[in-house]
């Protein structure tokens, strides 16, 4: 049976998107961008975030394997769905639900620096600092938290939880650590 108890309410999570959106808006002003989702986790957090960015805004998303079943990262980090859009002359955000190892954001950063945008930008709601493995940075980072696994706003437990409302701390029976 797993628990959940609530790490950061809707009102939270409301608010700094709003702060976010701000910013973002304030830092590219004048011009516009292209929030790419990293699927699934982030596209909830996407979808609250670009109504608060007061720009010409377009989205494309972009897919990487993930933890599957396990709460672990493998430590492998594959593409399994590239971008629509060419990224190059654009200024791009990519966009992600957590921060973790930083594996998956070191990787795509990378890949998508090859393709010489304009700027390139990272945005994460969550960020997990202690657990980072690479030396990745977000520049737009909603809220620090300890680690523990979270559930909710996008991101899963085996594809489960993303439509929780409230982020929530998983607190499970089947822990697979
Ligand atoms: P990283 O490559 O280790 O930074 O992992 C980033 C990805 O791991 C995120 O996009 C999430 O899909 C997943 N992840 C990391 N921590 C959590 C968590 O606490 N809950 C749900 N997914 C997580
Ligand atoms: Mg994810």
């Amino acid at each position: 049976m797993d628990t959940l108890r609530v790490l950061l309410t809707r009102e939270q999570i409301a608010g700094k998107v709003a702060q976010m959106g701000e910013r973002i808006t304030a830092d590219f002003i004048g011009e516009s961008l292209v929030l790419i989702g990293v699927l699934k986790g982030a596209t909830i957090f996407l979808a609250d975030l670009a109504r608060q960015i007061k720009l010409d805004v377009t989205f494309d998303f972009i897919a990487v394997s993930s933890y599957g079943k396990a709460k672990h990262q493998s430590g492998e980090v594959k593409l399994t769905k590239d971008v629509d859009q060419s990224v190059e002359g654009r200024n791009i955000i990519l966009v992600e639900d957590i921060l973790d190892t930083g594996l998956t954001l070191t990787y795509l950063h990378n890949m998508l620096q090859t393709r010489q945008p304009k700027a390139l930008k990272i945005a994460a709601l969550l960020d997990k600092v202690p657990r980072r493995a690479e030396p990745v940075h977000g520049d737009y980072v909603g809220f620090e938290i300890p680690n523990e696994f979270v559930v909710g706003y996008g991101l899963d437990f085996a594809e489960r939880y993303r439509n929780l409302p409230d982020i929530c701390v998983l607190e499970s029976g089947s822990e697979t650590r």
